[in-house]
């Protein structure tokens, strides 16, 4: 992709980015790989404070992405694989972006921020884990050069995760 990627700020949620990620992914197309419904706010609260936790002791974690206007776009960065599950003691990337900002490059530029800050804390390589039939989080694990490492079934939905893993 030769075109220049476009300006996202990252920043360590904050307890108003709680309520904005609640706001912004309360739509059934961003969630229709996790579950399909709007999460509680709660559980938004319970991520970005978790998030907080991750960036003191890590340097690293799920960041507010900020677009040029100041608005939350959704996040993007890595946190210690959450699950009892899967590739546990590893560190994951992710992203959750809101409708109105697919299709702008605004993960893939958040993602490339994401790796080298990762790679800068000491962290020598990273997983996604994505449903087989999400192609948009497919092409973004593809734009940063990840390698399908692993199908499995993700438990909850039963569905196929593809495992894609990077070397830093
Ligand atoms: C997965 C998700 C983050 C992908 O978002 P996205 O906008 O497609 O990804 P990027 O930010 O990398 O943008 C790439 C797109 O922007 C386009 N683009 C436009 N301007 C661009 C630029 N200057 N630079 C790069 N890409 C640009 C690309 O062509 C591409 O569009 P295309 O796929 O239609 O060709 C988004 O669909 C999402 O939030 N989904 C719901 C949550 C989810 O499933 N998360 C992942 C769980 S594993």
């Amino acid at each position: 992709m030769n075109r220049a990627l476009p300006d996202v700020q990252l920043r360590v949620p904050t307890d108003e980015d709680a309520i904005a990620w609640h706001r912004i992914f309360a739509d059934p197309e961003v969630m229709e790989f996790h579950g399909g419904s709007a999460a509680e706010l709660s559980e938004y609260e319970e991520l970005t404070a978790r998030q907080r936790r991750h960036d003191a002791e890590r340097g690293f974690c799920l960041w507010t992405m900020v677009g040029p206007a100041g608005e939350v776009l959704g996040f993007t960065g890595a946190q210690p694989w959450p699950h009892a599950w899967g590739p546990t003691g590893q560190i994951e990337i992710g992203w959750r972006l809101g409708r109105a900002h697919w299709g702008k490059g605004y993960v893939t530029a958040a993602a490339r921020t994401t790796l080298e800050r990762v790679r800068t804390a000491g962290v020598s390589g990273v997983v996604a884990m994505v449903d087989a039939r999400n192609e948009r989080s497919i092409a973004v694990t593809q734009r940063l050069g990840m390698e399908l490492a692993e199908r499995c079934t993700i438990p909850g939905s039963g569905q196929e995760g593809h495992r894609y893993r990077l070397a830093l």
